[in-house]
């Protein structure tokens, strides 16, 4: 049945699906079995949603396109014509630290999202393929330095405290839960990371993996620099689901593109008393606002967590830069 959603619900979701949208696509299936009921359960459990659907494979976005069209355009502004271009290439990423003395940025953080080609996303895997994910990605971080920490039999002390030092995933995400990205919890999932935790690949959470690179301080460049080379020793053997137009193909609409999520942890005082301005700028440069822990989550002491919005249509290198100017804006108007 046509989920009914409420007068004040807000995601991109009861936006986009319409009684004729609806109609169209709920006795659709791609080849892994995914239906709309599946995409959509999210967003349809979770009335607060923001967006509100998930992709339980590459296909999904072809099969219910008349659904995740709409909220691509919304989201990046990428029409069903534009094509999506990659650039990593660190020679065209030309800034300097912007703190270089501290006063603003805690710490610097660059993730991608990426899904194995040949399998099912998250949504839609078995346990025996996510296992199998879990193997390739394994046998493919052997080429870089760092240890493999699986969920299953790691202790409640360590996990949380992994968690609230900003490395690892949280538990229990309820909109994840409900896209059923949380089967079999905690077998499949971990985190691998060199002895600095400065480079660290979680496994099998919303996407099969995130590649992070992360480091105290506002050195961008060196953040981005050591995820493009550890990407490129990650492709030497594991190919990444990619299509010409999406890009990066993710579990949920707003990674696709470069599924590159650029941030910093920067302290803002002034204009943390002043929302409405703190929001015009973001908005200007394309930002997104977050809490200290992460995405849903609050500001503490001035806090924020500033990334990026775009990641579709753009290319990596220009998704670093929307970041880096507007965090160069929002020091300017914090000293002005
Ligand atoms: P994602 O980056 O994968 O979209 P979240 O917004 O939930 O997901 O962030 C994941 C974790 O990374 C959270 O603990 C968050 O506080 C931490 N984090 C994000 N940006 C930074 C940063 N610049 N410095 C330190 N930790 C960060
Ligand atoms: N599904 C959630 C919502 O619609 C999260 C969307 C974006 N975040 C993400 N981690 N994919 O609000």
């Amino acid at each position: 049945m046509m989920p009914i959603f409420s007068k004040d619900c807000k995601s991109l979701l009861c936006k986009y699906l319409t009684r004729e949208v609806y109609d169209d696509l709920k006795d659709k299936k791609t080849s892994n079995g995914f239906t709309l009921k599946d995409a959509i359960n999210s967003g349809v459990v979770n009335i607060d949603s923001g967006i509100g659907v998930y992709a339980g494979d590459a296909e999904s976005y072809e099969l219910f396109s008349p659904l995740f069209d709409p909220i691509i355009k919304e989201y990046h502004g990428f029409g069903v014509d534009d094509i999506h271009k990659s650039n990593l290439n660190l020679d065209d990423l030309d800034i300097k630290n912007p703190d270089p003395d501290g006063k603003y940025i805690i710490s610097t953080r660059i993730r991608v999202g990426r899904n194995l080609k040949d399998f099912p996303l998250g949504a839609a895997i078995t346990k025996e393929q996510r296992d199998e994910v879990q193997r390739e990605v394994l046998e493919a971080l052997k080429a870089l330095n760092g240890s493999y920490y699986p969920l299953e039999g790691m202790s409640e002390e360590i996990r949380a405290k992994l968690t609230k030092d900003h490395f690892l995933f949280k538990a229990g995400d309820r909109f994840l839960e409900a896209a059923g990205l949380n089967r079999d919890w905690p077998k499949g999932r971990g985190i691998f990371h060199n002895d600095e935790k400065t480079f660290l690949v979680w496994i099998n959470e919303e996407d099969q993996l995130r590649i992070i690179s992360m480091q105290m301080g506002g050195d961008i460049k060196e953040v981005f620099t050591r995820l493009v080379l550890a990407l490129g020793e990650i492709e030497k053997s594991v190919k990444f689901s990619y299509s010409n137009h999406l890009g990066y193909i993710t579990s949920c609409p707003t990674n696709l593109g470069t599924a590159l999520r650029a941030s910093v942890h920067i302290k803002l005082p002034k204009l943390g008393s002043d929302m409405e301005r703190f929001k015009k700028i973001a908005d200007k440069y394309h930002l997104q606002i977050r809490g200290v822990d992460g995405e849903h989550s609050e500001s503490k002491g001035n806090v924020y967590d500033i990334s990026n919005k775009r990641r579709l249509g753009v290319s990596e290198v220009e998704c670093v830069r929307d970041m880096y100017d507007g965090v160069v804006a929002l020091i300017c108007e914090e000293e002005g």
